[in-house]
């Protein structure tokens, strides 16, 4: 599973924020050609961030939603960027054979499909997390990928943000904690956002909150932990958010908070803990091992005129940052979407296009991220805790207990 996070150490966040002040942004060595499927809100910031980087540029979109279209025509203006083709559809997008890559960036309950027409295409692909909205898709989706001639990219930027980069320098490449035997992360932030139809307000079209949202905090954790999650116990609910809220008839009935508790095949303990009724957003990660413990947390508003701000500690003694050390990257590429995270997976894309191997994620890690999520909404469901293996047994993904 963690087959290729030794990666996350090459470059520090810093000296990731030093290259950047060095670079001429936005790039303008943009050899590759990009197709977006979706222009909504990821889709829109991965143009702007392709642009800011400079080394690739959307060329071509598809989406269903006039208002995105033209919302994405705008932004092409607004920053400069030369207008691209509109395609009329998915198939005259993907008959289009000018591409170097494609961004899959619609609602998660249209991954699978989409993604069953861009296969026959055979170029490199980038799909947004989650892969799929259910298990037994997302377990389709590894088997084809396996065989695919093209890479695939799963959009979990998170692994770029700067503090769980350090995080895991830290503990992987400098065993600061020895081994390591707690992880528990946990994300404070507002109720979900608009989008277009709603999708993220029902467990069909998003595959439920912790599919959805909480994939990314999923996938740190497993690999952090370095093996095979085993079993998942949750609690959680939806307790303030959307209690009202229809769409088309339909209620919404998404969890807006939850607890986590994941056992690892290596006896590590994993917490996840969220809360989306909050007015700021608050991400950490403590990781506990014999020697001590780190924190990296991650303060931002979704209010426009405040910094976000990205900070570790490492609670060892006479361990360099004992107290807390600020590792926010450089404003140009923080401001540009997930506190610069987009940027980096946009040079990650590059460098796969180049041919040179990155830390992102897999769609089997992907799939693992889905795992423990949809085992965590099961045993809130079910008010029990779920046996990793026997629920993949139960959803007929017997393959994956080997
Ligand atoms: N990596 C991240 O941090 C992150 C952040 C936000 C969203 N996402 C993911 O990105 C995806 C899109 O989310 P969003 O926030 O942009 O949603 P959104 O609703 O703002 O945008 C989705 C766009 O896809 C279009 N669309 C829907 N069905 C389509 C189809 N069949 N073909 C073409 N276009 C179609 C919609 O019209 C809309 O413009 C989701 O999978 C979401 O989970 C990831």
């Amino acid at each position: 599973m963690a087959e290729d996070y030794n990666r996350f150490f090459e470059e520090s966040a810093a000296q990731r924020g030093a290259r950047v002040q060095t670079m001429q942004l936005p790039g303008t060595d943009a050899r590759y050609r990009l197709l977006l499927i979706g222009a909504g809100k990821i889709g829109r910031e991965h143009i702007q961030v392709a642009q800011l980087l400079g080394r690739a540029t959307v060329q071509g979109i598809f989406d269903t939603d006039r208002g995105s279209i033209e919302a994405a025509l705008a932004l092409f203006q607004e920053i400069g960027a030369e207008a691209p083709q509109v395609h009329s559809s998915l198939e005259a997008a993907l008959a289009d054979t000018s591409y170097d890559a494609i961004l899959v960036c619609t609602p998660n309950y249209t991954h699978y499909d989409i993604l069953q027409q861009a296969f026959k295409t055979g170029k490199p692909l980038f799909v947004e997390k989650p892969i799929a909205t259910s298990l037994v898709d997302a377990a389709r989706i590894v088997e084809q990928a396996r065989d695919y001639a093209g890479f695939i990219q799963i959009g979990m930027q998170y692994r770029y943000k700067s503090q769980y980069t350090e995080a895991f320098r830290e503990t992987k490449q400098r065993n600061a904690l020895g081994a390591v035997k707690t992880i528990s992360m946990s994300e404070y932030r507002p109720p979900f956002l608009d989008k277009v139809k709603q999708w993220n307000k029902f467990n069909e079209y998003s595959g439920g909150t912790l599919v959805e949202k909480c994939c990314h905090y999923f996938d740190l954790i497993n690999l952090m932990a370095e093996t095979r999650p085993r079993r998942v116990y949750a609690s959680g609910g939806q307790a303030v958010n959307f209690l009202d809220f229809e769409y088309e008839g339909q209620a919404s009935d998404i969890h807006d908070h939850a607890f986590v508790v994941v056992d690892y095949d290596n006896g590590i303990r994993g917490s996840f803990t969220l809360n989306m009724f909050c007015e700021e957003l608050y991400e950490e990660l403590i990781v506990a091992g014999e020697k001590g413990r780190l924190i990296a947390m991650e303060a931002s508003s979704f209010k426009r005129d405040t910094a976000s701000v990205g900070r570790i500690k490492v609670e060892v003694e006479g361990h360099a940052d004992y107290e807390f050390r600020d590792v926010t990257y450089p404003g140009i590429v923080e401001r540009s979407g997930h506190h610069g995270a987009t940027f980096f997976e946009h040079e990650a894309l590059v460098a796969q296009l180049e041919g040179r191997g990155v830390n992102s994620a897999t769609p089997m890690q992907g799939l693992w991220a889905m795992i423990v999520a949809s085992a965590a909404q099961h045993s809130i469901e079910e008010q029990s805790v779920v046996e990793i293996d026997d629920y993949l047994r139960q959803c007929e993904l017997s393959w994956l207990t080997d």
